[in-house]
């Protein structure tokens, strides 16, 4: 049987009509959505200038010319607990900008710039670059994690052992915040793993996280080498950060069992 061809032809049109009306639909929603995400990452952005231009240790950093505010997270947990001296050798995990290493260049005396006292060394290690800082040696687009980084870092040491690791490295942040806390977890216990290999006997490490379920893991992982296994949250990180530092002093001896 043929079908009449006024009959398709309103079956067709009529069928365009709805599709047309669907696909205007999906399009305004679309139009909307992007406008309101536009506005949202607006509204975040402001709020983080805003947030940028009160915050005293970004004014702060700005007039003692640190790369970032970063530093003076370093420098109050230092105040505290005294753990950076002149003549020791400092590695810094995750340093670009780098306001960590200029940090610790003026702590180790990596310049020598007071000649009455040891000369250190400080080595930034990041996957970013780091721009050159004098009294620093930077490892930029290295993955800290990687076993070339790990040789390129021996081969810098030689025989030298370290005094001090450090890690602000803060992994890619996704939405979903036990995982993000799981992957600075993971680079967490990469740095203690990295201790057992280069740290010297008394040594201290101090690493960043964000608070979640595996941070006592990590805690008791860290008192089989360290004698005293702490954590310090200092006045320039912000109260309404889950940012915590995981910071062990007297390092033990070497122990294969502080994997994860
Ligand atoms: C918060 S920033 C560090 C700021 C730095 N302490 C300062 O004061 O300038 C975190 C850094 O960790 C680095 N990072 C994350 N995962 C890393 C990895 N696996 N190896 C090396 N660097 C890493 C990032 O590239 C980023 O630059």
């Amino acid at each position: 049987m043929s079908i009449p061809s006024t009959l398709t032809t309103s079956f067709l049109s009529a069928n365009n009509t709805r599709r047309r009306q669907a696909c205007l639909v999906v399009s305004k929603f679309l139009h909307l959505s992007h406008a309101f995400y536009k506005k949202g990452q607006r509204s975040s952005s402001n709020q983080w200038l805003e947030r940028q231009r009160r915050d005293p240790f970004v004014k702060q950093a700005g007039k003692e010319n640190y790369r970032c505010r970063s530093a003076f997270k370093l420098l109050q947990i230092d105040d505290k607990y005294g753990i950076l001296k002149p003549g020791q050798v400092v590695i810094d995990c995750g340093a670009a900008p780098g306001s960590w290493c200029q940090a610790a260049v003026q702590k180790v005396n990596s310049l020598n710039q007071d000649s009455s006292q040891p000369q250190g060394m400080v080595i930034g290690i990041d996957l970013q670059h780091i721009a050159p800082l004098d009294g620093a040696i930077t490892l930029s687009g290295c993955d800290f994690t990687s076993p070339d980084t790990y040789d390129k870092v021996s081969s810098i040491l030689q025989e030298r052992r370290v005094d001090i690791l450090l890690s602000d490295m803060a992994p890619s942040a996704t939405g979903i915040k036990s995982h993000n806390h799981e992957l600075i977890v993971g680079l967490c216990f990469s740095v203690l793993r990295f201790s057992l290999a280069v740290l010297k006997p008394g040594g201290t490490m101090l690493c960043k996280l964000w608070q979640g379920g595996s941070q006592d893991r990590l805690a008791a992982a860290m008192r089989t080498v360290f004698q005293d296994v702490r954590v310090v949250k200092p006045e320039a990180s912000r109260d309404d950060s889950a940012e915590v530092f995981m910071m062990g002093r007297g390092f033990k001896s070497k122990k294969s069992d502080a994997g994860s």
